[in-house]
C-alpha cells in the first residue's frame, strides 16, 4: 500500500493573558469597531513577560502528549520549529524542545514568516517520505507581541502570540498530504519586515526592531495568492474546490479568509475561523485552526483540508491534507482557549 507523510499527532497552546479591542482602545487611538470591521478580530493572546517561544512551543508539545499519548512522541527523530521570533539566533528554538523532552533527534529552526508552518510541513514530508526520518516533530510557535511596535497602532492591533505542535511520520493512502504549494517573491520585502542582525534591506531601505507593514499592499498580495495558491493546491492533490471539506486559512484579517472563500466557492460552514479569538499568530495560526475544529468535531478520517498561508517574504505556502491514519486516538483536552 502507498504510504505517504500525514499529521498523526496534535498539540496546541494559546497563553492564558487575554488583550482584548477594548483593552487595546485605552492604550492607542483605536476603536474596537475599527478593528473588527477591518480585520474580525475581538481578542489576542499574549505571552507573559518572561514567557517565550520556546515556552510556547514546550506548552503545545505537552498539549500533545495530553490528547494523543506518550507514545505519539516516542521516536520522533527530528525537531522542527518554524517561528519569526526565535528566543535566541542560536541556539534553536528546536534544540531547546528537542532536550526539554528528551528526544534523540536533530532539531532547527525554519523562518519564513506566516506560512512556515506549512513550509516546515513540506520539510517533514520530504524527510519522511524519503526515509530520512520516521518522525518529525513539527511545530510553529510564535512570541510576535514582544516584537510589536505598540506605537504603531495599524500593526499593534493585528497580532497575537501562540504555539501549535504535530507529528508528521508515515500514513496508508489515502491519508496524508497532497504535494505542496510552495512560494517567495523577495521584491516585496519592503511591504513587512522586522530587523534584527541586518540595518537596511538590500537596496537600502532602512529595518527597524519591529514589524514594519505596508498593510494595503500585504492585504491586495494576500487576496492575491490566497487565490492562486489554493487552486494550485487542489489541482496538485487531483481534487476539485466541491472535494474540499474543510478550508484552514491562515488566520490574519477575516476579509482575506472571505475573498478567498468565495472565490473557491465555499460556503462558510466549510471555513475555519479563529482570528476573532487569537489574531494573527503567525506560524501558530493553522495549527490552532486544525485544533479548534477538531474539537468541534468538523473534521472526519477522510476529510481533506484546505490550507494556505502567506506573509513577509513575501512568501506563501498551499497544501491539501487528506486527514486521518494515526495510530494514537485523539482525545478531548485542549491547550487552545
Ligand atoms: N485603529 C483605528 N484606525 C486605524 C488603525 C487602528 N488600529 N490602523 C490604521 N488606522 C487608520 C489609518 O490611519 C487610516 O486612516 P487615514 O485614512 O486617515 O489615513 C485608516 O485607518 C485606513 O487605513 P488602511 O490601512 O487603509 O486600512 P485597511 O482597510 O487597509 O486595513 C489592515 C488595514 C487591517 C492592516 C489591512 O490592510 C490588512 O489586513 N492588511 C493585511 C495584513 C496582513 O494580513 N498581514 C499579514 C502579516 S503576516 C506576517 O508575515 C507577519
Amino acid at each position: 500500500m502507498e504510504r505517504r507523510a500525514g499529521i498523526t499527532a496534535l498539540g496546541v497552546y494559546a497563553p492564558p493573558t487575554v488583550l482584548t479591542n477594548h483593552d487595546l482602545e485605552a492604550r492607542m487611538d483605536t476603536s474596537d469597531e475599527w478593528i473588527r470591521t477591518r480585520t474580525g478580530i475581538r481578542r489576542r493572546h499574549v505571552a507573559a513577560e518572561d514567557e517565550f517561544t520556546s515556552d510556547l512551543a514546550f506548552r503545545s508539545v505537552e498539549d500533545l502528549i495530553r490528547r494523543h499519548g506518550e507514545e505519539a512522541l516516542a521516536g520522533t527523530d527530528m525537531v522542527i520549529v518554524a517561528t519569526n521570533t526565535p528566543d535566541a539566533l542560536f541556539p534553536a528554538t528546536a534544540a531547546l524542545v528537542q532536550h526539554r523532552f528528551g528526544l534523540v533527534a536533530g532539531a532547527f529552526d525554519l523562518m519564513t514568516a506566516c506560512p512556515g508552518w506549512l513550509y516546515a510541513l513540506s520539510v517533514a514530508k520530504a524527510y519522511v517520505e524519503s526515509g530520512q526520518c520516521r518522525k518529525v516533530l513539527t511545530i510553529g510557535a510564535e512570541a510576535l507581541t514582544k516584537l510589536v511596535d505598540w506605537d504603531d497602532r495599524s500593526t499593534a492591533v493585528l497580532f497575537g502570540d501562540g504555539a501549535g505542535a504535530a507529528i508528521v511520520e508515515a500514513v496508508d493512502a489515502p491519508y496524508g498530504m497532497a504535494p505542496f504549494v510552495l512560494g517567495a517573491d523577495g521584491a516585496g520585502a519592503g511591504h513587512l519586515h522586522a530587523g534584527a542582525v541586518g540595518r537596511c534591506l538590500p537596496g537600502g531601505q532602512p529595518l527597524g526592531d519591529k514589524v514594519f507593514m505596508n498593510g494595503r499592499e500585504v492585504f491586495k498580495f494576500a487576496v492575491r495568492v490566497m487565490d492562486t495558491a489554493t487552486v494550485e493546491a487542489i489541482a496538485k492533490a487531483g481534487l476539485t474546490p466541491d472535494d474540499i471539506e474543510l478550508f484552514v486559512p491562515h488566520q490574519a484579517n477575516l476579509r482575506i479568509i472571505d475573498a478567498a472563500r468565495q472565490r473557491l466557492g465555499l460556503e462558510m460552514d466549510r471555513v475555519v475561523v479563529t482570528v476573532d479569538e487569537y489574531g494573527n499568530n503567525s506560524t501558530a495560526s493553522i495549527p490552532l485552526a486544525l485544533a479548534h475544529a477538531l474539537d468541534a468535531g468538523r473534521i472526519a478520517d477522510g476529510d481533506h483540508l484546505l490550507m494556505v498561508s502567506f506573509g513577509g517574504g513575501l512568501s506563501w505556502a498551499a497544501n491539501v491534507l487528506t486527514w486521518g491514519g494515526s495510530r494514537y486516538p485523539l482525545r478531548t483536552e485542549s491547550g487552545a482557549a
